[in-house]
């Protein structure tokens, strides 16, 4: 079995070039080896590499910058992943794909089903829909997981961020009125990889689904959170949970708008695998441990 994962630098991606291992063998394509904005060069590239899973985990997702650059985002969440849903559908291929929360406005009173309307807030959101459009559209065989504020030791993202300014300053300011679930690249690469094995054993169906770790908190309680873990293993911080001061979503104004509610609904997936999702701190946890742990030896 050949297994093509595309953006193989990316959060996800590492942590998939572990999982998708008993797969087969696995080819991991970064931006210099495939630039999916080059949507001429996507079909030679997938027939060279003939596989029979692709695994996309290339996205445009820098979602403030995707307001003021609209025709990139669209191409590489959605042009290019019709094309390679296309090409799946032609050559029999499975596809694998990611999208996200901001789908939703957030307006709902509860966790979000796959089956609930989706109405993007921002440039970021109306690409990620456009994909999945796209690739329910193409007729291939897919699992397309939508899944919310990612994270990894090796990546970009909101913990690292709030790691390196409590080391900078003593007080800091958090929104407080977006709710989510942390979710770790490592729980989305290793469910991955059983539900890939579920879909190939025809134990679970084509479609979306939620895929993210149990419960939620806010930015603000994501950031006291990681303090005080972070303290606790020994980082030196000057800020602490009580010197950070949870503000408004409209008191931090950004380019995108994001969901007030980002809560997504899993039981469709743990229930179609058989598995409950860890509470979204565990994983935040070992983060921080590996992240404490390279500290030490650095
Ligand atoms: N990050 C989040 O909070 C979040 C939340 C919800 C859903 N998601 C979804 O989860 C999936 C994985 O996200 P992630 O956090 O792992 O993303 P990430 O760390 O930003 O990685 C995205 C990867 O896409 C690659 N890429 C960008 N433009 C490309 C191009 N033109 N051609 C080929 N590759 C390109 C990037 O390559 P370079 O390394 O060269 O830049 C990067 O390696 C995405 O579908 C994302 O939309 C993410």
């Amino acid at each position: 079995m050949r297994v093509l994962l595309l953006g193989k630098n990316g959060q996800v991606a590492r942590e998939l070039q572990r999982t998708l291992l008993p797969f087969g063998t696995v080819i991991a394509l970064g931006r210099n080896e495939l630039d999916l904005e080059d949507v001429d060069s996507i079909e030679p590239s997938l027939q060279a590499h003939a596989p029979d899973i692709i695994v996309n985990a290339a996205a445009y997702t820098q979602v403030d910058r995707a307001e003021t650059d609209q025709q990139a985002a669209q191409r590489l969440n959605a042009e290019a992943v019709g094309f390679v849903a296309d090409f799946a559908r032609r050559h029999g291929a499975t596809l694998v794909h990611y999208s996200t929360d901001y789908v939703f406005d957030g307006t709902k009173d509860g966790a979000y089903l796959e089956t609930d309307e989706t109405n993007p807030l921002s440039v970021y959101g109306r690409s990620k829909r456009a994909g999945e459009l796209a690739i329910e559209a193409s007729g291939c065989r897919f699992l397309l997981f939508r899944t919310s504020w990612v994270f990894s030791a090796d990546g970009a993202n909101f913990i690292k961020t709030i790691l390196r300014l409590a080391k900078e300053r003593p007080a800091l300011r958090i929104v407080a009125d977006q709710f989510g679930a942390p979710t770790s690249a490592e729980l989305i690469a290793d469910v991955t990889s059983l539900a890939l094995a579920a879909h190939r054993r025809d134990m679970l169906a084509d479609g979306i689904y939620h895929l993210t770790a149990a419960g939620k908190t806010s930015w603000h309680g994501l950031a006291c959170y990681v303090v005080q873990r972070a303290s606790e293993l020994g980082f030196e911080l000057k800020a602490g949970p009580e010197t950070i001061e949870p503000i408004t979503t409209a008191e931090y104004p950004l380019p995108a708008v994001r969901p007030c509610n980002s809560s997504l609904n899993t039981d469709l997936l743990t229930r179609g695998l058989g598995l409950s999702m860890p509470g979204w701190t565990v994983h935040v946890d070992r983060m921080l441990e590996q992240l404490r742990r390279q500290e030490q030896t650095s």
